[in-house]
Protein backbone atom coordinates (compact mmCIF):
# COMPACT_ATOMS: atom_id res chain seq x y z
CA UNK A 1 0.00 0.00 0.00
CA UNK A 2 1.68 3.14 -0.79
CA UNK A 3 0.70 7.32 -0.29
CA UNK A 4 1.94 9.20 -2.74
CA UNK A 5 4.12 12.10 -1.27
CA UNK A 6 3.62 14.75 -4.72
CA UNK A 7 1.59 17.58 -3.39
CA UNK A 8 -1.56 15.60 -4.77
CA UNK A 9 -2.09 12.29 -2.31
CA UNK A 10 -3.49 9.34 -3.32
CA UNK A 11 -3.72 5.93 -1.97
CA UNK A 12 -2.78 3.14 -4.09
CA UNK A 13 -2.37 -0.41 -3.37
CA UNK A 14 0.81 -1.75 -5.57
CA UNK A 15 3.06 -4.21 -4.97
CA UNK A 16 5.42 -6.78 -6.53
CA UNK A 17 4.77 -10.04 -6.43
CA UNK A 18 0.92 -9.86 -6.27
CA UNK A 19 0.08 -11.46 -9.42
CA UNK A 20 -0.75 -8.81 -12.29
CA UNK A 21 2.33 -6.75 -13.80
CA UNK A 22 2.63 -3.36 -11.49
CA UNK A 23 1.27 -1.74 -14.50
CA UNK A 24 -1.83 -4.14 -14.73
CA UNK A 25 -2.09 -2.67 -10.75
CA UNK A 26 -1.84 0.51 -11.37
CA UNK A 27 -4.81 0.78 -14.43
CA UNK A 28 -7.38 -1.36 -12.31
CA UNK A 29 -6.69 0.43 -8.97
CA UNK A 30 -7.38 3.72 -11.02
CA UNK A 31 -10.56 2.58 -12.75
CA UNK A 32 -11.93 1.30 -9.45
CA UNK A 33 -11.36 4.36 -7.95
CA UNK A 34 -12.72 6.28 -10.75
CA UNK A 35 -15.82 3.89 -10.88
CA UNK A 36 -16.40 3.94 -7.48
CA UNK A 37 -16.71 7.84 -7.64
CA UNK A 38 -13.55 7.95 -4.90
CA UNK A 39 -11.50 10.00 -7.65
CA UNK A 40 -14.96 12.18 -9.16
CA UNK A 41 -14.90 13.36 -12.36
CA UNK A 42 -12.29 16.50 -12.92
CA UNK A 43 -9.82 15.11 -10.35
CA UNK A 44 -6.05 16.15 -10.79
CA UNK A 45 -3.96 13.43 -11.06
CA UNK A 46 -0.08 13.44 -10.19
CA UNK A 47 2.63 13.86 -13.11
CA UNK A 48 3.24 10.32 -14.50
CA UNK A 49 7.09 11.41 -13.10
CA UNK A 50 5.58 12.16 -9.53
CA UNK A 51 3.53 9.42 -9.39
CA UNK A 52 6.23 6.77 -10.65
CA UNK A 53 8.67 8.27 -7.36
CA UNK A 54 5.95 7.91 -5.22
CA UNK A 55 4.78 4.14 -6.06
CA UNK A 56 8.77 3.52 -6.72
CA UNK A 57 8.24 2.25 -10.20
CA UNK A 58 9.77 2.64 -13.56
CA UNK A 59 8.21 6.03 -15.46
CA UNK A 60 7.24 4.06 -17.96
CA UNK A 61 4.69 1.97 -16.15
CA UNK A 62 2.70 4.97 -15.06
CA UNK A 63 3.11 6.94 -18.69
CA UNK A 64 1.53 3.10 -20.19
CA UNK A 65 -1.24 3.00 -17.57
CA UNK A 66 -2.33 6.85 -17.95
CA UNK A 67 -2.32 6.27 -21.84
CA UNK A 68 -4.63 3.21 -21.62
CA UNK A 69 -6.89 4.63 -19.01
CA UNK A 70 -6.99 7.80 -21.71
CA UNK A 71 -7.72 5.48 -24.33
CA UNK A 72 -10.35 3.83 -22.16
CA UNK A 73 -11.91 7.01 -21.73
CA UNK A 74 -11.46 6.93 -18.06
CA UNK A 75 -8.88 10.04 -18.06
CA UNK A 76 -8.76 12.84 -20.31
CA UNK A 77 -5.23 14.87 -20.98
CA UNK A 78 -4.48 18.20 -22.42
CA UNK A 79 -1.23 19.11 -23.74
CA UNK A 80 0.70 21.80 -21.15
CA UNK A 81 -2.41 20.49 -18.15
CA UNK A 82 -2.38 17.98 -15.20
CA UNK A 83 -4.13 14.80 -16.51
CA UNK A 84 -7.52 14.64 -14.95
CA UNK A 85 -10.54 12.09 -14.44
CA UNK A 86 -12.60 12.50 -17.37
CA UNK A 87 -16.51 13.84 -16.42
CA UNK A 88 -18.58 11.10 -17.64
CA UNK A 89 -21.74 10.66 -15.56
CA UNK A 90 -21.19 7.27 -15.00
CA UNK A 91 -17.61 7.77 -13.79
CA UNK A 92 -18.93 10.11 -10.93
CA UNK A 93 -21.80 7.22 -9.48
CA UNK A 94 -21.64 9.66 -5.93
CA UNK A 95 -24.28 7.59 -3.79
CA UNK A 96 -27.86 8.32 -4.30
CA UNK A 97 -28.20 9.45 -0.61
CA UNK A 98 -25.54 12.53 -0.95
CA UNK A 99 -27.14 13.32 -4.32
CA UNK A 100 -29.38 16.51 -3.79
CA UNK A 101 -32.93 15.23 -2.52
CA UNK A 102 -35.10 17.66 -3.80
CA UNK A 103 -35.47 20.12 -6.15
CA UNK A 104 -34.99 23.31 -5.05
CA UNK A 105 -38.50 25.49 -6.24
CA UNK A 106 -37.89 29.43 -7.10
CA UNK A 107 -40.52 30.27 -4.57
CA UNK A 108 -40.51 27.73 -1.57
CA UNK A 109 -43.36 29.20 1.17
CA UNK A 110 -41.99 26.58 3.48
CA UNK A 111 -43.10 27.89 7.30
CA UNK A 112 -41.01 28.65 10.05
CA UNK A 113 -37.62 29.18 7.95
CA UNK A 114 -36.44 32.40 8.81
CA UNK A 115 -33.98 34.42 6.52
CA UNK A 116 -30.52 32.67 6.68
CA UNK A 117 -29.17 35.37 4.38
CA UNK A 118 -29.10 38.01 6.75
CA UNK A 119 -27.77 35.65 9.72
CA UNK A 120 -25.43 37.76 11.66
CA UNK A 121 -22.16 36.47 10.42
CA UNK A 122 -19.58 38.94 11.07
CA UNK A 123 -20.64 39.04 14.89
CA UNK A 124 -20.96 35.36 14.93
CA UNK A 125 -17.62 34.78 13.85
CA UNK A 126 -16.02 37.45 15.72
CA UNK A 127 -18.00 35.07 18.85
CA UNK A 128 -16.43 31.89 17.52
CA UNK A 129 -12.81 33.82 17.32
CA UNK A 130 -13.17 34.98 20.68
CA UNK A 131 -14.10 31.47 22.40
CA UNK A 132 -11.39 29.87 20.45
CA UNK A 133 -9.05 31.92 21.62
CA UNK A 134 -9.99 31.81 24.92
CA UNK A 135 -10.55 28.03 25.19
CA UNK A 136 -8.85 26.14 27.98
CA UNK A 137 -8.28 22.26 27.41
CA UNK A 138 -11.42 21.44 29.23
CA UNK A 139 -13.23 23.26 26.55
CA UNK A 140 -11.95 20.86 24.10
CA UNK A 141 -12.55 17.56 26.28
CA UNK A 142 -15.89 15.64 26.24
CA UNK A 143 -18.55 18.23 27.47
CA UNK A 144 -20.85 18.19 30.37
CA UNK A 145 -23.88 16.43 28.58
CA UNK A 146 -25.90 19.23 29.51
CA UNK A 147 -23.97 21.43 27.15
CA UNK A 148 -20.97 24.57 28.59
CA UNK A 149 -22.12 25.91 31.69
CA UNK A 150 -21.76 29.32 30.55
CA UNK A 151 -23.86 28.61 27.77
CA UNK A 152 -26.66 27.06 30.21
CA UNK A 153 -25.98 30.38 32.14
CA UNK A 154 -26.44 32.54 28.94
CA UNK A 155 -29.62 31.21 28.23
CA UNK A 156 -31.03 30.96 31.25
CA UNK A 157 -30.53 34.80 31.52
CA UNK A 158 -32.28 35.50 28.07
CA UNK A 159 -35.24 33.43 28.25
CA UNK A 160 -35.77 34.65 31.78
CA UNK A 161 -35.86 38.07 30.52
CA UNK A 162 -37.14 37.90 27.25
CA UNK A 163 -39.69 34.88 27.66
CA UNK A 164 -40.46 35.05 31.96
CA UNK A 165 -39.49 31.70 32.39
CA UNK A 166 -37.69 30.39 35.79
CA UNK A 167 -35.03 29.30 34.54
CA UNK A 168 -31.53 28.29 36.44
CA UNK A 169 -28.37 26.78 34.58
CA UNK A 170 -28.43 23.66 36.25
CA UNK A 171 -32.05 23.26 34.80
CA UNK A 172 -30.68 23.62 31.27
CA UNK A 173 -29.95 20.91 29.20
CA UNK A 174 -28.43 22.35 25.34
CA UNK A 175 -29.44 19.81 22.51
CA UNK A 176 -28.79 19.71 18.88
CA UNK A 177 -32.10 21.38 17.83
CA UNK A 178 -35.70 21.24 19.41
CA UNK A 179 -35.53 17.78 17.67
CA UNK A 180 -33.88 16.28 19.53
CA UNK A 181 -34.99 17.67 22.86
CA UNK A 182 -38.36 16.22 22.04
CA UNK A 183 -37.37 12.62 21.59
CA UNK A 184 -35.03 12.84 24.54
CA UNK A 185 -37.66 14.10 26.86
CA UNK A 186 -40.54 11.72 25.57
CA UNK A 187 -37.46 8.91 26.17
CA UNK A 188 -37.26 10.13 29.86
CA UNK A 189 -41.14 10.17 30.44
CA UNK A 190 -41.48 6.49 28.81
CA UNK A 191 -38.92 5.07 31.40
CA UNK A 192 -41.00 6.88 34.21
CA UNK A 193 -44.35 5.54 33.76
CA UNK A 194 -46.00 7.71 30.88
CA UNK A 195 -47.36 5.81 28.10
CA UNK A 196 -49.78 8.12 26.39
CA UNK A 197 -49.24 12.36 25.51
CA UNK A 198 -52.02 14.54 24.70
CA UNK A 199 -51.47 16.46 21.25
CA UNK A 200 -52.76 19.43 19.72
CA UNK A 201 -54.80 18.43 16.74
CA UNK A 202 -53.81 19.98 14.42
CA UNK A 203 -50.41 20.14 15.68
CA UNK A 204 -47.06 19.35 14.48
CA UNK A 205 -47.12 16.06 12.44
CA UNK A 206 -43.37 15.35 12.88
CA UNK A 207 -43.51 16.17 16.19
CA UNK A 208 -46.35 13.89 16.70
CA UNK A 209 -44.34 11.02 14.69
CA UNK A 210 -41.36 11.94 16.71
CA UNK A 211 -43.30 10.91 20.27
CA UNK A 212 -45.12 7.71 18.53
CA UNK A 213 -41.15 7.02 17.17
CA UNK A 214 -40.42 7.16 21.15
CA UNK A 215 -42.87 4.95 21.93
CA UNK A 216 -45.51 7.03 23.41
CA UNK A 217 -49.38 6.99 21.94
CA UNK A 218 -50.61 10.35 21.06
CA UNK A 219 -54.00 11.29 21.61
CA UNK A 220 -55.89 14.28 19.82
CA UNK A 221 -57.68 17.39 21.37
CA UNK A 222 -59.01 19.85 19.01
CA UNK A 223 -57.17 23.25 19.11
CA UNK A 224 -59.86 26.48 18.29
CA UNK A 225 -59.83 29.92 18.33
CA UNK A 226 -58.72 29.84 22.08
CA UNK A 227 -56.25 27.33 21.32
CA UNK A 228 -56.17 23.81 22.90
CA UNK A 229 -59.72 22.78 24.90
CA UNK A 230 -57.80 22.07 28.13
CA UNK A 231 -61.37 20.71 29.37
CA UNK A 232 -61.28 17.78 26.36
CA UNK A 233 -57.63 16.62 28.68
CA UNK A 234 -59.87 15.31 31.49
CA UNK A 235 -61.22 12.46 29.75
CA UNK A 236 -57.96 11.90 28.59
CA UNK A 237 -55.79 8.92 30.53
CA UNK A 238 -52.18 10.59 29.28
CA UNK A 239 -49.30 11.14 31.14
CA UNK A 240 -48.59 14.70 29.05
CA UNK A 241 -49.82 17.09 26.90
CA UNK A 242 -47.71 19.17 24.54
CA UNK A 243 -48.65 22.09 23.59
CA UNK A 244 -47.95 25.29 21.89
CA UNK A 245 -49.05 28.22 24.18
CA UNK A 246 -47.57 31.40 23.09
CA UNK A 247 -48.35 30.78 19.00
CA UNK A 248 -50.03 27.48 18.29
CA UNK A 249 -48.64 25.26 15.26
CA UNK A 250 -49.75 25.51 12.67
CA UNK A 251 -53.33 27.93 13.00
CA UNK A 252 -51.35 30.96 15.08
CA UNK A 253 -53.94 30.86 17.65
CA UNK A 254 -52.62 32.08 21.34
CA UNK A 255 -53.54 29.91 24.35
CA UNK A 256 -57.01 31.97 26.20
CA UNK A 257 -55.48 32.99 29.52
CA UNK A 258 -58.29 31.12 31.57
CA UNK A 259 -56.76 27.60 29.26
CA UNK A 260 -53.52 28.78 30.46
CA UNK A 261 -54.66 28.21 33.99
CA UNK A 262 -56.88 25.17 33.61
CA UNK A 263 -53.97 23.50 32.34
CA UNK A 264 -51.81 24.18 34.92
CA UNK A 265 -54.23 23.08 37.12
CA UNK A 266 -55.15 20.09 35.64
CA UNK A 267 -51.51 19.32 35.33
CA UNK A 268 -50.84 19.67 39.13
CA UNK A 269 -54.27 17.65 39.78
CA UNK A 270 -53.00 14.71 37.50
CA UNK A 271 -49.21 15.06 38.16
CA UNK A 272 -48.65 15.58 34.71
CA UNK A 273 -45.85 17.06 32.59
CA UNK A 274 -46.89 19.63 30.13
CA UNK A 275 -44.39 19.56 27.41
CA UNK A 276 -43.83 23.42 26.72
CA UNK A 277 -42.82 24.33 22.62
CA UNK A 278 -41.98 27.73 22.64
CA UNK A 279 -40.77 27.22 18.86
CA UNK A 280 -41.37 31.19 17.54
CA UNK A 281 -42.67 33.44 20.61
CA UNK A 282 -39.79 35.82 19.74
CA UNK A 283 -41.91 36.87 16.69
CA UNK A 284 -45.39 39.44 17.28
CA UNK A 285 -46.32 41.79 14.90
CA UNK A 286 -49.79 43.21 15.93
CA UNK A 287 -49.95 41.55 19.53
CA UNK A 288 -48.52 41.69 23.24
CA UNK A 289 -45.93 39.42 23.73
CA UNK A 290 -47.33 36.07 25.96
CA UNK A 291 -44.85 34.94 28.85
CA UNK A 292 -44.15 31.44 28.65
CA UNK A 293 -46.35 29.47 30.62
CA UNK A 294 -42.97 27.61 32.49
CA UNK A 295 -42.67 30.87 34.26
CA UNK A 296 -46.03 30.16 36.36
CA UNK A 297 -45.70 26.62 37.69
CA UNK A 298 -41.44 25.63 37.05
CA UNK A 299 -42.40 21.87 38.72
CA UNK A 300 -44.66 20.80 35.90
CA UNK A 301 -43.73 22.32 32.90
CA UNK A 302 -40.79 20.94 30.54
CA UNK A 303 -40.03 23.91 28.38
CA UNK A 304 -38.06 23.40 25.06
CA UNK A 305 -36.44 26.52 22.80
CA UNK A 306 -34.70 26.51 19.91
CA UNK A 307 -32.39 29.21 17.81
CA UNK A 308 -33.67 27.69 14.39
CA UNK A 309 -36.50 30.44 14.39
CA UNK A 310 -34.35 33.18 15.29
CA UNK A 311 -30.86 32.64 14.05
CA UNK A 312 -30.87 29.64 11.26
CA UNK A 313 -31.78 25.93 11.62
CA UNK A 314 -28.72 24.87 10.47
CA UNK A 315 -27.36 25.67 14.28
CA UNK A 316 -28.93 22.80 15.63
CA UNK A 317 -28.96 24.69 18.68
CA UNK A 318 -32.19 23.85 20.77
CA UNK A 319 -32.46 23.96 24.60
CA UNK A 320 -34.55 21.99 27.51
CA UNK A 321 -35.82 23.70 30.50
CA UNK A 322 -36.90 20.77 33.03
CA UNK A 323 -38.19 20.53 36.05
CA UNK A 324 -35.74 19.53 38.87
CA UNK A 325 -37.33 15.89 38.93
CA UNK A 326 -36.11 14.99 35.45
CA UNK A 327 -32.94 17.29 34.52
CA UNK A 328 -30.48 14.13 35.81
CA UNK A 329 -32.52 11.62 33.37
CA UNK A 330 -32.45 14.21 30.27
CA UNK A 331 -28.54 14.56 30.97
CA UNK A 332 -28.11 10.63 30.88
CA UNK A 333 -30.20 10.16 27.77
CA UNK A 334 -27.92 13.25 26.08
CA UNK A 335 -24.95 11.40 27.48
CA UNK A 336 -26.20 7.78 26.07
CA UNK A 337 -27.34 9.57 22.62
CA UNK A 338 -24.22 11.54 21.59
CA UNK A 339 -22.36 13.00 24.81
CA UNK A 340 -23.25 16.32 24.33
CA UNK A 341 -23.90 18.91 21.54
CA UNK A 342 -20.70 20.71 20.19
CA UNK A 343 -19.02 22.51 22.40
CA UNK A 344 -17.58 25.91 20.47
CA UNK A 345 -20.76 26.65 19.00
CA UNK A 346 -22.51 26.28 22.33
CA UNK A 347 -19.61 28.78 23.43
CA UNK A 348 -19.80 31.09 20.44
CA UNK A 349 -24.02 31.31 21.03
CA UNK A 350 -23.18 31.96 24.63
CA UNK A 351 -20.98 35.22 23.76
CA UNK A 352 -23.26 36.49 21.49
CA UNK A 353 -26.20 36.00 23.96
CA UNK A 354 -24.09 38.31 26.48
CA UNK A 355 -23.52 40.67 24.33
CA UNK A 356 -27.23 41.30 23.02
CA UNK A 357 -26.41 39.61 19.93
CA UNK A 358 -30.01 37.90 19.65
CA UNK A 359 -31.80 41.01 20.99
CA UNK A 360 -29.81 43.48 17.92
CA UNK A 361 -30.58 40.52 15.05
CA UNK A 362 -34.09 40.65 16.05
CA UNK A 363 -34.99 44.05 16.57
CA UNK A 364 -33.57 44.21 12.85
CA UNK A 365 -35.38 41.59 10.95
CA UNK A 366 -38.69 41.80 13.27
CA UNK A 367 -39.49 44.56 10.30
CA UNK A 368 -37.93 42.88 7.88
CA UNK A 369 -40.21 39.77 8.58
CA UNK A 370 -43.33 41.69 9.17
CA UNK A 371 -43.14 43.83 5.78
CA UNK A 372 -43.08 40.34 4.07
CA UNK A 373 -46.25 38.93 5.89
CA UNK A 374 -47.82 42.58 4.26
CA UNK A 375 -46.88 41.60 1.69
CA UNK A 376 -47.90 37.94 1.38
CA UNK A 377 -51.56 39.10 3.23
CA UNK A 378 -52.16 42.56 -0.07
CA UNK A 379 -50.73 39.56 -2.34
CA UNK A 380 -53.59 36.64 -1.33
CA UNK A 381 -56.12 39.56 -0.92
CA UNK A 382 -55.69 40.52 -4.09
CA UNK A 383 -54.76 37.44 -5.88
CA UNK A 384 -56.96 34.91 -4.09
CA UNK A 385 -59.97 36.99 -2.31
CA UNK A 386 -62.59 35.08 -0.11
CA UNK A 387 -59.78 32.50 1.33
CA UNK A 388 -59.82 33.11 4.83
CA UNK A 389 -56.62 33.38 6.08
CA UNK A 390 -55.90 32.75 10.27
CA UNK A 391 -52.45 33.35 12.29
CA UNK A 392 -51.55 36.43 10.73
CA UNK A 393 -50.54 38.61 14.10
CA UNK A 394 -47.50 36.40 15.03
CA UNK A 395 -44.63 34.17 14.06
CA UNK A 396 -43.69 33.44 10.47
CA UNK A 397 -45.99 31.24 8.67
CA UNK A 398 -50.51 32.34 8.29
CA UNK A 399 -52.39 29.67 6.98
CA UNK A 400 -54.81 30.14 4.26
CA UNK A 401 -58.40 28.10 3.88
CA UNK A 402 -58.56 26.16 0.56
CA UNK A 403 -62.02 26.05 -1.04
CA UNK A 404 -63.44 22.73 0.04
CA UNK A 405 -62.55 19.71 -2.41
CA UNK A 406 -59.51 21.23 -3.02
CA UNK A 407 -56.48 18.08 -2.52
CA UNK A 408 -54.09 19.56 -0.62
CA UNK A 409 -51.00 17.14 -2.71
CA UNK A 410 -52.71 17.47 -6.16
CA UNK A 411 -52.40 21.83 -5.49
CA UNK A 412 -48.84 21.37 -4.50
CA UNK A 413 -47.84 19.09 -7.37
CA UNK A 414 -49.24 21.30 -9.46
CA UNK A 415 -47.64 24.16 -8.15
CA UNK A 416 -44.26 22.76 -8.26
CA UNK A 417 -44.73 22.33 -11.87
CA UNK A 418 -44.78 26.51 -11.50
CA UNK A 419 -41.56 25.92 -9.62
CA UNK A 420 -43.87 26.98 -6.78
CA UNK A 421 -43.79 25.07 -3.27
CA UNK A 422 -46.61 24.78 -1.04
CA UNK A 423 -47.41 23.21 2.15
CA UNK A 424 -50.71 21.40 3.24
CA UNK A 425 -52.22 21.47 6.64
CA UNK A 426 -52.93 17.63 6.15
CA UNK A 427 -49.78 16.11 7.37
CA UNK A 428 -50.15 18.52 11.15
CA UNK A 429 -53.97 17.11 11.17
CA UNK A 430 -55.15 13.96 13.09
CA UNK A 431 -57.60 13.26 11.38
CA UNK A 432 -59.13 14.64 8.09
CA UNK A 433 -60.25 18.39 8.24
CA UNK A 434 -61.09 21.19 5.90
CA UNK A 435 -57.81 21.74 3.40
CA UNK A 436 -55.56 24.77 4.38
CA UNK A 437 -52.23 25.83 3.28
CA UNK A 438 -49.35 26.92 5.65
CA UNK A 439 -47.50 29.88 4.14
CA UNK A 440 -44.25 30.65 5.08
CA UNK A 441 -42.80 34.28 3.94
CA UNK A 442 -40.17 35.29 6.21
CA UNK A 443 -37.15 33.62 3.93
CA UNK A 444 -38.63 35.30 0.70
CA UNK A 445 -38.32 39.06 -0.75
CA UNK A 446 -41.88 40.88 -1.22
CA UNK A 447 -41.34 40.56 -4.81
CA UNK A 448 -41.09 37.05 -4.53
CA UNK A 449 -44.06 36.38 -2.30
CA UNK A 450 -46.45 38.29 -4.79
CA UNK A 451 -44.81 36.50 -7.88
CA UNK A 452 -45.42 33.48 -6.17
CA UNK A 453 -49.29 34.18 -4.91
CA UNK A 454 -49.65 35.19 -8.36
CA UNK A 455 -48.85 31.53 -9.66
CA UNK A 456 -50.27 29.72 -6.95
CA UNK A 457 -53.62 31.41 -7.51
CA UNK A 458 -53.27 30.62 -11.17
CA UNK A 459 -53.12 26.89 -10.53
CA UNK A 460 -55.67 26.95 -8.15
CA UNK A 461 -58.02 28.49 -10.51
CA UNK A 462 -57.50 24.73 -12.87
CA UNK A 463 -57.29 22.16 -9.55
CA UNK A 464 -60.34 20.41 -10.09
CA UNK A 465 -61.89 19.80 -6.57
CA UNK A 466 -62.29 16.25 -5.72
CA UNK A 467 -64.57 14.35 -2.97
CA UNK A 468 -61.60 12.12 -1.59
CA UNK A 469 -58.58 14.22 -1.03
CA UNK A 470 -55.50 12.08 -0.30
CA UNK A 471 -54.10 13.60 2.90
CA UNK A 472 -50.16 13.54 3.60
CA UNK A 473 -48.03 12.01 6.27
CA UNK A 474 -44.88 13.64 5.89
CA UNK A 475 -44.89 17.30 5.52
CA UNK A 476 -41.29 17.92 4.93
CA UNK A 477 -39.95 17.06 1.43
CA UNK A 478 -36.55 15.94 2.18
CA UNK A 479 -37.96 13.66 4.69
CA UNK A 480 -40.45 12.49 2.54
CA UNK A 481 -37.83 12.09 -0.58
CA UNK A 482 -35.54 10.15 2.09
CA UNK A 483 -38.38 8.09 3.29
CA UNK A 484 -39.64 6.88 -0.44
CA UNK A 485 -36.16 5.52 -1.05
CA UNK A 486 -36.22 3.65 2.75
CA UNK A 487 -39.61 2.31 1.69
CA UNK A 488 -38.67 0.88 -2.01
CA UNK A 489 -35.29 -0.79 -0.45
CA UNK A 490 -37.35 -2.46 2.06
CA UNK A 491 -39.84 -3.03 -0.58
CA UNK A 492 -36.78 -4.39 -2.75
CA UNK A 493 -35.15 -6.30 -0.02
CA UNK A 494 -38.83 -8.28 0.87
CA UNK A 495 -39.03 -9.38 -3.03
CA UNK A 496 -35.61 -10.61 -2.32
CA UNK A 497 -36.05 -12.76 0.90
CA UNK A 498 -39.57 -13.38 0.90
C1 LIG B 1 -43.68 23.78 15.96
C2 LIG B 1 -42.18 23.74 15.93
N1 LIG B 1 -41.50 23.55 17.06
C3 LIG B 1 -40.15 23.51 17.09
C4 LIG B 1 -39.41 23.68 15.96
C5 LIG B 1 -37.90 23.74 16.07
O1 LIG B 1 -37.24 22.65 15.61
P1 LIG B 1 -35.65 22.52 15.60
O2 LIG B 1 -35.08 23.29 16.76
O3 LIG B 1 -35.41 21.06 15.75
O4 LIG B 1 -35.14 23.05 14.31
C6 LIG B 1 -40.06 23.83 14.75
C7 LIG B 1 -39.29 23.93 13.50
O5 LIG B 1 -39.73 23.61 12.42
C8 LIG B 1 -41.48 23.88 14.73
O6 LIG B 1 -42.15 24.09 13.59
Amino acid sequence: LKRTTSARELLLAIGRGRGPTLRGQLESELRAAIRTGRLPGGTALPSTRALAADLGVSRGVTVLAYEQLIAEGYLTAATGSATRVATRPSHSAAPAAVARSVDAPRYDFRPGLPDVSVFPRRAWLSSLRRVLDAATGDALGYPDPRGALQARTALADYVNRTRATVAHPDRMVLCSGYAQGLRLLAAVLRSRGVRRVAVEDPGHGGQRADLQAMGLGVRPVPVDGGGLQVDRLRRLDVGAVLVTPAHQFPTGVVLAPERRAALLEWAAARRAVVIEDDYDAEYRFDREPIGALQGLAEGAVAYLGSASKTLAPALRIGWLLLPAALVDRVALAKLHADHGSPTLEQLAFADFLERDGLDRHLRKVRPIYRRRRDALLAALKSRLPGLRVEGVAAGLHLMVSLPPGTDEEALADAAMTQSVRIYGAGPHRSRPGPPALLLGYASLSESDIEAGVALLARVLATTASTARPRRARIWDPAERALAARVAADDAERGRQTG
